[in-house]
């Protein structure tokens, strides 16, 4: 053979080798399981490729978004192992992924993105940095290894356009029954975060334990948050580290909502200072579960200055627009007192330029068009809430109170609302629970979870998993996307990616869940 046609062949060789190497695995985007599920899904059957080459790069002049690429190495790097840098740049580049705001498509409003996906680059962009972030949480249920057998970590190619049907998409962790510490509510909120929820509501106080510092009132920790249900030793948040939660939510685009209950409720509170019910009978500290007992004494002005201390000082240390003010079950406090004592702490939240939320017997107080009533039991106070205007948050007890068991045999949890299997999680609609109560009327959904039979992390895994991802969707995705037997085996592919983040969900038999 002569030199140079061995030459030619050699090259064609090579030449077919490296085509070979960098062609695109097939793949295909509208397969993937994504929840929620996107509004638009187009795929065009090739794919990205991840590699320690590829890097995340960010549009200059966003800290916000700074921020989301330096989440998004991370929880690549946590999927596959392959740690990506991040770097800032001018315009998009020609390879790599690309994160950018470009306030241009009205339709994706403050949260929605659109990702595009091809061979070399990966654009996501949103009108503000909040949509970014919920692109990468898009983007991390994307990312899969290219077959069985590969070790190539890919994206499949297409375009995503997505935006969410509601603002408000919460959950609810109750420490008051039973406490939990920081890093517990930070590894929530990830988990949250992953399926786009986000709002974190926070049940701070309650008759068995009263969780954050109020400085102005010392002993509402020292003595009201020295125990919990069952006698624990129970705990509470300095104000330091309630601020690092709201910062380390903020930056996952989760706003907190911290709860005070009153007038009810304030068992905890009265047993530090007995001044506040009145002194009528002298509160003791209380570790059971009973609800319903205790109450402000709502005539007298010692309890207005403590609710505007406490409301004070909360609102210094919340970014975010709401607080919620508890008003449920205040069973021994009388109609018209209960009433009283709404309107005044309505206008002690105003004067402190938050938002009031309240669980929706306040709807009976003089509410409007800038309170929230969050629906748990009665459809008929929710009712009134809008006919004065109020939005409402939709968190009925049958559907969504996350520490209702599944079935007759759940281990932990309680049953007087309903036992909740996953599907009834899923099939319901907020904007037709309640006639009177149309999409228009609603600001959200959130998944409470009380734990008074809830003690561990493993606790509130099982409880809140995976019924929380089927309420997320419902606060994300369209009406009309909605299907359970099709969502059925979507969530089933969701199983080994809760196991990977270490989650200990339950495993319904009505979920074919993939090994
Ligand atoms: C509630 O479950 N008491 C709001």
């Amino acid at each position: 053979m002569k030199k140079n046609v061995l030459l030619v062949l050699i090259t064609g060789v090579m030449m077919q080798f490296s085509v070979s190497c960098t062609k695109p695995i097939p793949a295909d985007l509208s397969k993937v399981s994504l929840i929620p599920i996107p509004v638009t899904v187009k795929a065009t059957g090739s794919s990205f490729q991840i590699s320690e080459a590829t890097t995340i790069y960010v549009q200059e002049g966003s800290d916000e978004l700074q921020q989301t690429a330096s989440l998004l190495a991370e929880q690549i790097s946590t999927i596959t192992s392959i740690k990506l840098k991040t770097e800032v740049v001018p315009q998009s580049p020609a390879k790599g992924i690309y994160l950018s705001v470009d306030a241009a498509n009205k339709q994706l409003g403050e949260e929605g993105y659109e990702l595009n996906i091809t061979d070399d680059l990966v654009t996501l962009k949103a009108n503000q940095a909040a949509g970014v972030f919920m692109g990468t949480q898009t983007i991390a249920q994307i990312i899969e290894k290219a077959g069985d057998t590969q070790k190539t970590w890919i994206m499949a190619s297409g375009n995503i356009i997505d935006y969410p049907e509601y603002g408000y998409r919460g959950a609810m962790l109750d420490v008051s029954r039973h406490f939990f510490g920081v890093d517990v509510v930070k590894r929530f909120i990830d988990q949250m975060a992953a399926y786009k929820i986000n709002a974190l509501h926070l049940h701070l106080t309650d008759d068995q334990g009263w969780r954050i510092e109020i400085k102005s009132w010392p002993k509402l920790t020292t003595i009201g948050g020295s125990t919990e249900v069952g006698g624990g030793e129970g705990g509470f948040y300095t104000q330091e580290q309630y601020k690092e939660i709201v910062q380390y939510a903020k930056a996952r685009f989760v706003t907190i909502v911290p709860e005070i209950d009153m007038p009810g409720h304030t068992n905890a509170a009265s047993v530090a200072y007995p001044e506040l019910n009145g002194a009528k009978k002298k509160a003791e500290i209380y570790t059971g579960t009973k609800v319903g007992f205790s109450t402000f004494d709502t005539r007298q002005e010692v309890t207005y200055q403590f609710v505007e201390d406490v409301i004070r000082e909360l609102a210094e240390i919340t970014e975010g627009p709401y607080i919620h003010i508890g008003g449920d079950e205040s069973h021994v406090t009388k109609e018209d007192d209960y009433v009283y004592f709404i309107n005044r702490t309505r206008d002690i939240v105003k004067k402190y330029n938050k938002v009031m939320i309240g669980w929706d017997e306040i709807a009976h107080a003089d509410i409007d068009s800038k309170d929230i009533v969050q629906y748990w039991a009665k459809g008929e106070n929710a009712l009134l809430g809008v006919e004065k205007g109020a939005k409402v948050l939709m968190s009925p007890a049958k559907r969504t109170y996350l520490d209702m068991k599944y079935d007759s045999t759940t281990h932990i949890g309680l049953a007087w609302a309903a036992l909740i299997e996953v599907d009834a999680a899923y099939t319901w609609d907020p904007a037709k629970l309640e006639k009177g109560i149309a999409k228009e009327n609603i600001l959200g959904v959130e998944s409470p979870l009380w734990t008074e039979t809830v003690t561990t992390v493993d606790d509130i895994d099982y409880l809140v998993f995976p019924r929380i991802i089927c309420h997320a969707e419902i606060g994300w995705s369209p009406a009309s996307h909605r299907n359970w037997e099709e969502y059925k085996l979507r969530l089933a592919k969701h199983g080994p990616r809760l196991k990977a983040m270490g989650v200990n969900f339950y495993e319904s038999a009505l979920v074919p869940w993939e090994k």
